[in-house]
């Protein structure tokens, strides 16, 4: 047994792979279904060396043709005693490429080649130690050359590794297990760690060594050889069938709109609707931005009145997501179906999606459905309703390494800083029912929250930073009068991945400008308050 919590093994990676050409020399990830697999093709990509995952189920032939000049055999949740334990085809272990096992790929090459993998007694959880323990020291394994002696490193195993296939050595140890082994005539290293994830000391490295001094790699891999290879890849799938793309102005539709387009050009066509929930001005200045500066073939459809008629009078928020799911759907939907009618449109047989990694692994996560928090909007859904196939040019991506292609491909910094926006938009951040006027009230309150970040110049160091309308009236006073108004909450928030969130402690003056503004500017507000919580336990948005 390996990792606690993971995914299926799935065959997502099979379009990366077609992507992979055999000149990258890139290095072929082995899935075992592990939590990590898609970090590790990750680590690999941040030295410039191609990644692509394919299923451990891989044919061997798929495999050599895509010419690797190394292969990964991924961590996983089974244990290689498991009546259906994920397994390669043992070739791949003399086809004399490098190979790198980690966690459960240490301990299938272990079973695999004839050594003894055994149940532990206690489960190795969390940091351990590691004792680089070899004759000839650390200098003489290629994997550990350069690093210390003693490391902190990352487990997650149930199994172990208790004797050694033939032509293998220890190099390493914890206090209760053999760490890594190495067949160096062979070119097989095998971590019972993990090396890609941040908590190992010096894990970078080790990937390093084995990619440069084992495999001798090259670095050849770019942000521009990810856009070509794309670019290159969706022009052989679409044939001349033409896209759809529902355009929302944030980074990961518009980078995944921009991608198709350069496969695509005209064909493609961006369908940018106004549910009326968006930011102040952000239809009108997002469309521009679209035409004009990336030169994009948009339709804006102004369909705010459509969601407004949806959330007369509901209150409650799943129902409010669900309701402007299925609005966007049907509005979606009508559109396709106009581009289709019409005389100078071909065959639609795509939808594009700025999906990106971590919507796939929650997607298929073990803890499954059962475990929804918010009903989650984007275009989900709409594959059902519509015979199109999907193209998600970003799916193996984290948010990071989208910006980056972003940048790449030249879009406005504006877009690549922008701060993330959810489906249902300001529906979600306005208490109880939605009114035009209290819509109203949200984006001029939004607005000035927005502009104070901005110019205290935190607007990029933070997440998001948005304002919330209550349904809490309060007492106050105004000139002479009692007032008895609206409230503004200010939530602003620190994140990597919106999986957790801190809070942020905005500098008081920043805080005062931004509550003096709202209660000057905004009419019918008379407090404002400051959201102190993290997540968890609550939530980024208030919804
Ligand atoms: P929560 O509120 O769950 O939000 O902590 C996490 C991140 O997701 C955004 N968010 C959404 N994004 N559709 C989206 O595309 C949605 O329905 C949705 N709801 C929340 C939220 O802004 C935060 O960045």
């Amino acid at each position: 047994m390996a990792e606690t919590a993971a995914r299926p093994v799935t065959e997502r990676g099979q379009e990366q792979g077609g992507r992979m050409k055999a000149e990258l020399g890139g290095v072929v990830v082995l899935d075992f279904g592990g939590q990590y697999t898609q970090l590790i093709a990750r680590r690999i990509r941040e030295q410039q060396v191609f990644s692509a995952i394919l299923p451990c189920t891989a044919p061997v032939e798929e495999i050599q043709k895509l010419e690797p000049a190394g292969i990964v055999l991924s961590g996983g949740p089974s244990s290689v005693y498991d009546a259906d334990a994920p397994k390669c085809d043992p070739q791949v272990l003399a086809l004399g490429i490098p190979v790198l096992g980690i966690c459960y790929g240490m301990q299938w090459i272990t079973h695999t080649l004839g050594g003894k993998v055994e149940r532990a007694e206690r489960r190795e959880y969390g940091r351990a130690q590691l004792k680089v323990d070899c004759e000839g020291g650390s200098e003489s394994s290629a994997l550990f050359a350069g690093v210390p002696t003693a490391l902190r490193v990352w487990n997650s195993h149930g199994d172990h590794v208790r004797s050694l296939p033939e032509g293998f050595r220890t190099i390493g140890k914890t206090e209760n297990a053999i760490a890594a082994v190495e067949n160096p005539k062979q070119k097989i290293y095998a971590v019972e760690f993990h090396p890609e994830v941040n908590h190992t000391e010096r894990g970078r490295e080790l990937l390093k060594n084995f990619l440069f001094r084992v495999c001798q790699a090259e670095p050849k891999w770019s942000g521009a050889a990810f856009i070509e290879e794309t670019v290159q890849s969706i022009h052989a799938k679409v044939g001349n069938k033409w896209a759809i793309c529902a355009l929302s102005g944030g980074v990961d539709s518009t980078v995944a709109a921009v991608l198709v387009h350069r496969a695509m050009e005209n064909r493609l066509t961006n369908i940018f609707v106004n549910t009326g929930l968006l930011r102040k001005n952000e239809f009108e200045n997002t469309l521009e931005m679209l035409r004009a500066r990336l030169k994009l073939h948009v339709i804006g459809v102004d369909a705010s009145e459509r969601f407004l008629a949806q959330l007369k009078g509901i209150t409650d928020p799943e129902e409010k997501r669900r309701r402007i799911g299925r609005e966007f759907i049907a509005v979606f939907a009508e559109e396709a179906q106009k581009l289709q009618a019409g005389e100078a449109h071909g065959e639609i047989g795509y939808l594009v999606q700025g999906t990106l990694y971590p919507d796939v692994i929650e997607s298929v996560s073990v803890k499954g459905p059962s475990a929804t928090i918010k009903t989650h909007h984007n275009v989900g859904g709409l594959p059902e309703k519509m015979p199109f196939a999907l193209i998600e040019p970003l799916r193996d991506l984290f948010k990071d390494e989208v910006r980056r292609m972003g940048k790449e491909l030249g879009l406005p910094a504006e877009v690549l800083v922008k701060h993330p926006f959810p489906g249902p938009g300001l529906a979600v951040r306005l208490l109880g029912e939605v009114t035009r006027t209290q819509l109203v009230t949200l984006q001029e309150a939004d607005a000035i929250v927005v502009e104070e970040i901005r110019s205290a110049g935190l607007y990029e160091k933070v997440w998001q930073a948005f304002a919330v309308l209550l349904p809490v009236r309060s007492v106050g006073v105004m000139g002479d009068g009692r007032t008895y108004g609206l409230t503004v909450a200010v939530r602003v928030v620190e994140s990597d991945d919106a999986m957790t969130a801190d809070w942020v402690k905005l500098p008081g003056e920043v805080l005062e400008r931004i509550s003096t503004r709202i209660v000057n500017e905004v009419p019918g507000v008379t407090r404002v308050v400051y959201d102190v919580s993290s997540k968890p336990p609550s939530t980024i948005e208030w919804e």
